[in-house]
């Protein structure tokens, strides 16, 4: 049976479009059952309503307490039968109650190489400034599994890309976009495929990545 995901977003979702582009290229063996997102007018509602994935739109003030909002994600979750939380620029820190019951089952991908320009407030364009600003000369992309802490989970991926002389937040952006869209699928279909083997913070079994984009 395939791996049953949730995808979570909060923006234009072209990396939920590259995922769905590559289960349709046969290459991603899993299915995606169910959208949550933070802003229902993000381009990921609009990806996912267009193809009958049931969507949901979930934040903390609709309810009168913590609780109750991580009460009805769970619920939520639990009636689509979900295997595999994917976050796909997602941006609202998920509630601990379901970080808790979805343990090495949520997985996330950050726009640079943890754990440097990751944590609070580095998002978005704030984490390529950073790097610009910072002078690094490597930036790049990782995807990792969720725990309480932002950005901080065991690294299931991670690849580089060089910082150009010529670049501003946006070129780096939209290099490293390129990158999310092609590393992404990789790491969900080694886990689908059952060969991730977790040991303490080492995540092994990725194997060799398919080289298409070099940044
Ligand atoms: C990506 O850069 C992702 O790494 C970050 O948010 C951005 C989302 O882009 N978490 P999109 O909505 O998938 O186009």
């Amino acid at each position: 049976m395939p791996l049953r995901c949730a995808v979570l977003a909060s923006g234009q979702g072209s990396n939920f479009q590259a995922l769905l582009d590559r289960k349709a290229a046969g290459d991603l063996h899993v299915e995606f059952v169910l959208l949550i997102g933070n802003n229902s007018v993000a381009g990921a509602f609009e990806k996912a309503r267009s193809r009958g994935i049931p969507c949901f739109h979930l934040v903390p003030s609709q309810f009168s307490s913590e609780e109750g909002y991580c009460t009805k994600f769970l619920e939520i979750l639990t009636e689509h039968r979900i295997d595999l939380i994917v976050l796909a620029g997602y941006m609202k820190k998920l509630p601990p109650g379901v970080v808790r019951a979805y343990h090495r089952r949520i997985v996330n991908i950050h726009p640079a190489l943890l754990p440097a320009f990751g944590g609070k407030g580095m998002y978005g364009s704030h984490v390529h400034e950073a790097v610009i600003e910072y002078g690094a000369k490597l930036s790049g992309i990782t995807v990792h599994f969720v725990d309480e802490e932002y950005d901080h989970g065991p690294i299931i991926l991670q690849r580089a890309i060089g910082v150009l002389d010529s670049d501003d937040p946006h070129s780096l952006a939209e290099r490293v976009l390129a990158v999310e869209h092609a590393c992404y699928w990789q790491a969900i279909e080694a886990i689908a495929a059952g060969r991730i083997v977790i040991e303490g913070r080492r995540v092994m079994g990725v194997g060799e990545m398919k080289d298409e984009n070099n940044g």
